[in-house]
């Protein structure tokens, strides 16, 4: 079910032409960098998208110029576990796993999974619910299962990417805000429905 789920969105968010792309991604960050939410945190966790996420360049960019703190996870494809680490700038980072760019093992040392105030989740598809399609790595539900890390979650969403309810597994957990071109969406009765 989920796997179908991916399968069709992907295709859609393939066949984006780059011009339209680009106006909902500043739709999108510039509703971000509205919030109270953002600009009260000082430690934003964030991965660098691939080219059929929403940039986060732009993202990590504009939080730089605030002088807040990037960090961004480097993935242990054995585990399907991630760590956070700092990066001050794009030379921080290299290709990993699937080509992503990930921090320099040589850069920083010092875990920053426990201290992240906002962390900008991923995913494929939303419900009203906050519930999450990801990659389907579990990576994301690994992470935040942890009840050490609790961060404020953001996703950002095109509302094509929006639908009444998605197919949910136990061990899936709900982002609290969703941003798309049109509003930004408050999930409040998270912890009542888990
Ligand atoms: N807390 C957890 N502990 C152990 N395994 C988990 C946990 N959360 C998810 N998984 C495993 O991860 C796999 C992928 O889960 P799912 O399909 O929900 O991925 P996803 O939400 O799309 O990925 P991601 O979280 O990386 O965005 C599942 O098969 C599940 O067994
Ligand atoms: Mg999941």
């Amino acid at each position: 079910m989920k796997e179908k789920l991916r399968l069709k969105i992907l295709k859609q968010l393939k066949a984006l032409d780059d011009k339209k792309k680009s106006v909902i991604e500043k739709q999108l960050s510039d509703r971000l960098f509205q919030q109270a939410f953002w600009q009260q945190a000082n430690i934003i966790g964030v991965t660098y998208s691939t080219l059929i996420e929403w940039d986060t360049e732009q993202i990590i960019q504009q939080a730089w110029k605030e002088e807040k703190i990037v960090v961004i996870p480097k993935s242990n494809q054995t585990t399907k576990t991630m760590d956070f680490y700092q990066i001050n700038a794009w030379t921080d980072l290299e290709r990993g796993y699937a080509n992503i760019l990930e921090p320099k093992e040589t850069v920083s040392k010092k875990k920053m999974n426990d201290c992240i105030d906002l962390l900008i989740v991923p995913g494929l598809m939303f419900d009203e619910h906050g519930y999450r399609l990801g990659f389907g790595g579990g990576f994301y539900d690994r992470y935040l299962a942890d009840p050490t890390h609790h961060c404020t979650l953001v996703s950002l969403a095109s509302q094509f990417q929006i639908v009444d309810k998605l197919p949910i597994d136990n061990y899936d957990i709900p982002v609290d805000y969703i941003i798309t071109e049109e509003k930004c969406l408050h999930i409040k009765d998270k912890k009542d429905r888990v």
